[in-house]
C-alpha cells in the first residue's frame, strides 16, 4: 500500500489536460458486449476502475486489448459467465453487467456491486426497470440473478432520478422488442455519452439529455469506434483547485458547458473565469467570498464537486453551506478537514464552513474517491506535510494524478507504506 505525501504551499501554475470521463468510461465498456463485433473506445482514461472492467469482459470470454487510451472489445466469444464475487465487488458501475448481459444473453448472475461508501445506494430503480422489460430479478447471497425468456419494451416511470438505472435501462433495452420509454430519466452528459456509443452501434434511442428517453429495439448490434468526452468531475477537481492555489491555471480539453453550474459558483466567490471552446482559464484570486452550495442532478451542482468544493470553501470568507441532496451521508472528508484545521460541522444533509482558515498538514485518509480528491487540495494549501491514504479510492478516478500535478508546480510523491500504518489502516 502506498500513501501521497504532499507538500504545501506551492501555487500552481500552467496548463492540465483533462482525460476521457470516469463515469462514461465505465458504462461504455460493459455497453461493448451487447455488440457481435469489434467496438473501440478511445480517449479512455487509465484508471484502475478500467481496468477492473476490461479483466471482466475478459473473464466472460470476451478478447479484451488495453492499449494507450483505447480499449478494444471483441464481444463474439463471451458467454453468460456468471460472476457473483470477485472483481464485480470492487467497483460501483460492475452494475452496468446486468442490463449490458441481460440484454445480450437474457441472462446474468452479477454479485451486487461496491464503489464508493457514500451511505445507502441502493438500485431499487434498476431492478424495477429490468422487471418491467420482462425479467425475473432474484437476490440471493449478495449477488443478483436475472432472466428473462423475452425482454418486450415497456413504459418506465423512475421514482428517482438515477444515473445508473437510467443507463442500465437503455443497455437492457436496446436489443428488446419494441419501444421502451423511460421517463423521469436521468440528464447527465455520460448518459448521452452512452447512447451516443449504442446509436452507433446500430441502436434506436432518442431523447437522451430530455427527461424522456425511447428506445426502439433491434435484432442485432455491429461493432464501432467511439470517443469518450472529457471528465467533467475531473475538470472541475482542477478548477477548484485552480481557484484554492492556482497562480493562473489552464484547464485544458473540456466542454465548458458541461461545468456551467461549477463557474457559476467560482465566479460568485470573486473568481476570475475566461471560458474558451474547450478550455477555461482560472486567473489568480486570493479573496474569495464564501457561497452556498447545493447538489442536485444534472445540470445542477455536481454531488462529485461537492467534497473538493468543501475545502475551496475553507479559503473563502464568511461562512458557507453545502448541502447534498443526493447522498446524504458524503461526509466523510469533513472530520479529515478538521484535522487540517478548517472551522467545519455537519448538521444533517448539510457541511457549514467558516473561513478563511490558514490549514496544517496532518496524517488524513481518504474513505471515497472525491474525499480524496478534497484532502489533497487541502494537502496542496496547507502548512507543512500532508500524507494522504487510502490512494486506493483516488486511483480509480484520477488519471496520472501525480504527473498532472508536478506539472502544475506541486511538491508530491508516493511512499510505500510501513508495516505498522497498513496495520493502522486495516484497524481503523
Ligand atoms: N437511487 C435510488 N435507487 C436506485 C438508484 C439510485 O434510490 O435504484 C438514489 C441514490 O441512492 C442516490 C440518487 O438516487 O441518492 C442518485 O443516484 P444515481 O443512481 O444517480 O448514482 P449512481 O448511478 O450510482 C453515478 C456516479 C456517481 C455520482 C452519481 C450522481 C457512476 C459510476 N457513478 O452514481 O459518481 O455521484 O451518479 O451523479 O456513474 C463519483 O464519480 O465519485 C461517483 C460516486
Amino acid at each position: 500500500m502506498e500513501k501521497l505525501l504532499i507538500e504545501g504551499g506551492y501555487p500552481l501554475e500552467g496548463t492540465v489536460q483533462i482525460s476521457g470521463a470516469k463515469n462514461s468510461a465505465v458504462a461504455l465498456i460493459p455497453a461493448a458486449i451487447l455488440a457481435d463485433s469489434t467496438v473501440t473506445i478511445d480517449n479512455l482514461p487509465r484508471i484502475s476502475d478500467v481496468q477492473l472492467l476490461a479483466d471482466l469482459l475478459e473473464e466472460i470470454g470476451g478478447t479484451v486489448e488495453l492499449k494507450d487510451h483505447e480499449i478494444i472489445v471483441d464481444p463474439k466469444d463471451m458467454v453468460a459467465m456468471p460472476l457473483p464475487n470477485g472483481k464485480v465487488k470492487k467497483l460501483r458501475a460492475s452494475y452496468y453487467l446486468m442490463g449490458a448481459m441481460l440484454g445480450k444473453f437474457k441472462k446474468a448472475v452479477i454479485g451486487l456491486p461496491g464503489g464508493c461508501n457514500l451511505g445507502p445506494r441502493p438500485i431499487d430503480q434498476h431492478i424495477k426497470g429490468f422487471e418491467a422489460l420482462g425479467a425475473t430479478v432474484t437476490n440471493e447471497q449478495g449477488a443478483i440473478y436475472l432472466r428473462a425468456d423475452e425482454l418486450r419494451g415497456a413504459k418506465i416511470y423512475l421514482d428517482v432520478v438515477s444515473v445508473g438505472a437510467t443507463i442500465n435501462i437503455m443497455l437492457a433495452a436496446v436489443r428488446a422488442k419494441g419501444r421502451t420509454i423511460i421517463e423521469n430519466a436521468a440528464k447527465e452528459p455520460e448518459i448521452i455519452d452512452v447512447a451516443t456509443l449504442l446509436n452507433s452501434m446500430g441502436a434506436k434511442i432518442k431523447g437522451v439529455g430530455t427527461n424522456v428517453i425511447r428506445i426502439d429495439g433491434v435484432d442485432e448490434l455491429h461493432g464501432c469506434r467511439h470517443s469518450i468526452i472529457p471528465d467533467r468531475i475531473e475538470a472541475g477537481t482542477y478548477m477548484i483547485m485552480a481557484a484554492a492555489i492556482g497562480q493562473k491555471m489552464l484547464i485544458d480539453n473540456i466542454i465548458p458547458y458541461h461545468v456551467e453550474s461549477l463557474i457559476a459558483k467560482l465566479r460568485e466567490m470573486g473568481v476570475k473565469i475566461d471560458v474558451n471552446d474547450d478550455q477555461v482559464l482560472i486567473h489568480n484570486q486570493h479573496e474569495k467570498t464564501g457561497v452556498d452550495i447545493k447538489t442536485l442532478v444534472y445540470p445542477g451542482f455536481p454531488t462529485d464537486l461537492q467534497q473538493p468544493f468543501c475545502t475551496l470553501l475553507t479559503q473563502a470568507e464568511g461562512t458557507s453551506i453545502v448541502t447534498d441532496t443526493i447522498y446524504n451521508a458524503r461526509f466523510k472528508h469533513i472530520d479529515e478537514l478538521r484535522r487540517m484545521g478548517a472551522n467545519v460541522k455537519v448538521e444533517g444533509r448539510s457541511a457549514i464552513i467558516t473561513g478563511p482558515t490558514k490549514l496544517q498538514g496532518a496524517k488524513v485518509r481518504a474513505s471515497d474517491l472525491r474525499a480524496g480528491a478534497a484532502l489533497l487540495i487541502a494537502g496542496l494549501l496547507a502548512e507543512g506535510i500532508t500524507e494522504l491514504t487510502g490512494l486506493e479510492h483516488v486511483d480509480r478516478g484520477y488519471e496520472d494524478l501525480e504527473n498532472k500535478l508536478l506539472n502544475l508546480g506541486a511538491k508530491v510523491w508516493r511512499e510505500k507504506m510501513t508495516d505498522e500504518e497498513v496495520q493502522q489502516v486495516k484497524s481503523s
